[in-house]
Formats: C-alpha cells, sequence, structure tokens
C-alpha cells in the first residue's frame, strides 16, 4: 500500500500497540520463543521508521507488562537482554530520525542495567522533536490508575485538593501518561481480542483494531492497513451521526 490513499488531516495523533503472537510465531517455524522476539523487533523498527515518516506523534508499544514478570526465568531475562541490545544499537537511528523515547510503567522494577540504558536513551534524545516513542515496561493500567488514586488521596490528605474537586482532568494528570493525548487508535496482532491491562483509562474513546496476524508479520504495509481501516471509521464520542456529520444527512 503507497502513502496516499491516507487522508493526511485525518491521521491518529496517537497510536498504541499490542505486539501480540511472537512466540505462536517462532513456535509456527519450529523456532524457540526468543527467536520470535527477535523478529519483532524489526518490526519495532519499521513501524517506528513508517509513523514518522507520515507524521504519527506518538507511539506507544506494550513492550513488557507487569505480568510478563510471571514468564519462564529465561524468557524474562532474554527479553530484558534484548531491550538493552536494542535500545543502545537504535539510538542513533532514532536521532538521526528525530524520534524522542519515553518509557512509561514500573522504571524500579526493570534490571539495573535496563534501567541505565532507557535512561540514557531517553538524554540521548529528549531535545527531539519528531515521533514521540513511548515504551511500556513494567506497565500495567491497574497498577498505573492505583498509584494515581494513592496519590491523589494523598493530596486530599494533605488538603491540597478538595475530593469535590477530583476531575477526569485530575485523574489525568496522576497517569504515567499525563504528557501524552489519549491514542485515537489501539492496534492488537496475533487475533487476541482483549486489552490485557494495557492504557484502560486512556483507551475509554479509542479505536480498537485486532488483526490476526502475528507481530514479527506486522510490518509496514499491515500498519498502513491498519490506519486507513481507522480512517473510515465514524467516531461519534456519544453523540449520533447526524451530529457528527450534519451535511450528510440534512435533506436533500
Ligand atoms: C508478545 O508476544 C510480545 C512480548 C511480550 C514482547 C514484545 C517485545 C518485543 C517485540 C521485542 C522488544 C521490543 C522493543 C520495543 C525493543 P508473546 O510472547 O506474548 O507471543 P505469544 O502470545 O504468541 O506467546
Amino acid at each position: 500500500m503507497q502513502l496516499e490513499p491516507l487522508d493526511k488531516a485525518t491521521l491518529p495523533k496517537h497510536i498504541a500497540i499490542i505486539m501480540d503472537g511472537n512466540g505462536r510465531w517462532a513456535k509456527e517455524r519450529g523456532q524457540d520463543r526468543i527467536y520470535g522476539h527477535h523478529e519483532g523487533v524489526l518490526s519495532v523498527r519499521e513501524v517506528v521508521s513508517v509513523a514518522g515518516e507520515i507524521g504519527i506523534e506518538y507511539l506507544t508499544l506494550y513492550a513488557f507488562s507487569t505480568e510478563n514478570w510471571n514468564r519462564p526465568k529465561a524468557e524474562v531475562d532474554a527479553l530484558m537482554e534484548l531491550l538493552v541490545a536494542t535500545i543502545r544499537q537504535e539510538v542513533d537511528e532514532l536521532n538521526r530520525r528525530n524520534v524522542r523515547l519515553h518509557v512509561i510503567g514500573d522504571f524500579a522494577a526493570l534490571p539495573q542495567l535496563c534501567q541505565q540504558e532507557m535512561q540514557e536513551a531517553i538524554d540521548l534524545t529528549n531535545k527531539n522533536n519528531g515521533l514521540n516513542l513511548i515504551l511500556a515496561l513494567s506497565y500495567s493500567a491497574k497498577w498505573e490508575m492505583i498509584n494515581a488514586i494513592k496519590s491523589i488521596a494523598q493530596q486530599a490528605l494533605d488538603g491540597k485538593i478538595n475530593p469535590n474537586e477530583i476531575s477526569d482532568e485530575l485523574f489525568h494528570q496522576h497517569l504515567c501518561t499525563h504528557q501524552f493525548p489519549d491514542p485515537e487508535l489501539m492496534i492488537r496482532t496475533s487475533g487476541e481480542c482483549r486489552i490485557s491491562n494495557f492504557l484502560l483509562y486512556q483507551l475509554a474513546y479509542s479505536e480498537l483494531y485486532f488483526t490476526p496476524i502475528h507481530w514479527p508479520d506486522f510490518r509496514r504495509e499491515q500498519f498502513l492497513h491498519a490506519i486507513a481501516n481507522y480512517q473510515q471509521r465514524e467516531r461519534r464520542f456519544g453523540k449520533t451521526s447526524e451530529q457528527i456529520q450534519p451535511s450528510e444527512h440534512a435533506p436533500k
């Protein structure tokens, strides 16, 4: 698919992706799961470059969930090593592409080396003003929301806010994504149709796109296809179709 079919005016600003299916992709090829994660990195690279190229402003990738800590130790260790190696290898390319890296999640739970490499890459890319690449690492939405609630409750106890003033906006300010707009589009690969503790608050009005394609096969064409599909949807936010597109419903 070429870029032409995409309407530049209605591109989503923020796309979030649950990159799923690495393990099954590898098993289908008689390989071990780690091989699938390595191939998944190639999809990450391609999706990041296409996103930057077409002018997406924010791309959030669910790279490691809180629940992923429960996987076999060998796989967790391999994933952490892969993250470190990938970030080390890609930081120059991120700078060349004007990509700014961010991490959301329980940063302190990551191995020391992973924290160091991520922090270094965050610092080295923090002047870039192109695509914001947000890696969700040791992240879960329930963890994030409980932290937000604790912090708001503490402010109320300290007398800094009145509980009656707690609003959507205030809650947002206490989430790890407070500096980013909510995603307009959430993509999940591999045929699973669930949200799996990802951005539960921020996805309230996102368009959801599920594809049976496993993450290592999700490349440029599949990414553009998902965006084109999003652009065909009517986003009503609780309103009626007539309110959104009055001219189309006007009497002829
Ligand atoms: C889900 O597939 C994938 C993950 C838990 C890890 C995603 C990590 C990468 C793509 C590599 C590193 C990423 C970056 C950003 C450098 P799965 O293992 O759950 O697959 P399965 O459902 O088939 O078992």
